[in-house]
């Protein structure tokens, strides 16, 4: 029998996941179907119950439910526990599995496909919402130092305070950036989506340095922003997307996809 796989989110009609699970299904010849699911914003925990009833083995999860995925699992991988969010849920013998592979999918995307080390980098995080708490550890961990910049500044120090005696993760105004370099620069925050800009200064990167959006679909303010800048690697987040699907594909089905022909048919 085919095992039902899907992915949670609120909106999520214009998901690319099924099609990336697709074509790993197809290449890795496995029997699974995949497809998205609209929860009510306040029915999250009846989405994933009923989804387990009806026997589906596993589901990603996407905006806004990374959180309360968290609270409902039993068991948890380590990624998940320190971004206290999970992307990645597996049914199995009456308990919920969850795991968090956007991190995995960050650094596989910006090692392995964009050929960038991370090791003793300098790092500029801009954004404190979900998206860039769910990849400050896994970037911590890289070895990587870390100024995590937001309007809001409390929301940054809450997230620096996780680091405190590290010496290496601080949250910055961004009138505290002019004057700083950055090897890497990962817009993290939802600017994008309203074709907005952070107000960032000139003179951000250092040479060699990589600026990578992790939205993806369009070329956003914050790309055209590096280019002109003097990034030499620009990159938006769809490789992210590819790697961190391909991540949650292993956890479910214990096979690798190769995720370069998969990516290179996104492109195209
Ligand atoms: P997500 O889960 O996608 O991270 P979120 O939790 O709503 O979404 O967080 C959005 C992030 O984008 C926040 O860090 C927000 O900054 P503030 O906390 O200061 O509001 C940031 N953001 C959104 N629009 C922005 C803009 N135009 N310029 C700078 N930061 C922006």
């Amino acid at each position: 029998m085919t095992d039902r796989y899907a992915v949670i989110g609120n909106p999520i009609s214009h998901s690319k996941s099924p099609l990336i699970h697709k074509l790993f299904a197809e290449q890795t010849g496995q029997d699974m179907s995949y497809e998205t699911v609209e929860a009510p914003l306040d029915g999250f925990a009846a989405t994933v119950q009923r989804l387990r009833a009806e026997g589906y083995k596993g589901c990603n999860v996407t905006v806004p439910f990374k959180f309360e995925a968290f609270k409902l699992c039993d068991r948890l991988g380590e990624r998940a526990r320190d971004a206290k969010a999970v992307n990645t849920l597996l049914f199995q013998d009456g308990k919920i599995l969850g795991a968090n592979t956007d991190g995995t999918g960050l650094l596989t995307d910006i090692e392995n496909n964009l050929g960038f080390k991370l090791m003793w980098k300098d790092a500029l995080l801009l954004g404190a919402g979900g998206a860039a708490s769910g990849v400050l550890w896994p970037l911590f961990n890289a070895g990587v130092g870390i100024d995590i910049a937001n309007r809001n500044i409390e929301k940054a120090k809450i997230l620096a305070d996780d680091f405190t005696g590290s010496g290496t993760v601080y949250a910055r105004r961004y009138e505290e950036l002019a004057g700083r370099k950055y090897d890497l620069v990962i817009n993290a925050t939802s600017s994008g989506l309203s074709d907005e800009l952070p107000p960032l200064p000139d003179g951000l990167f250092k040479p060699g340095a990589l600026a990578y959006d992790m939205m993806y679909g369009r070329e956003t303010p914050f790309m055209e922003y590096a280019r002109k800048h003097g990034a030499s690697l620009v990159a938006d987040g769809l490789g992210m997307l590819v790697e961190q699907a391909a991540e949650a594909f292993y956890l479910w089905r214990n096979v690798r996809p190769d995720t370069q022909p998969v990516l290179e048919r996104l492109r195209s």
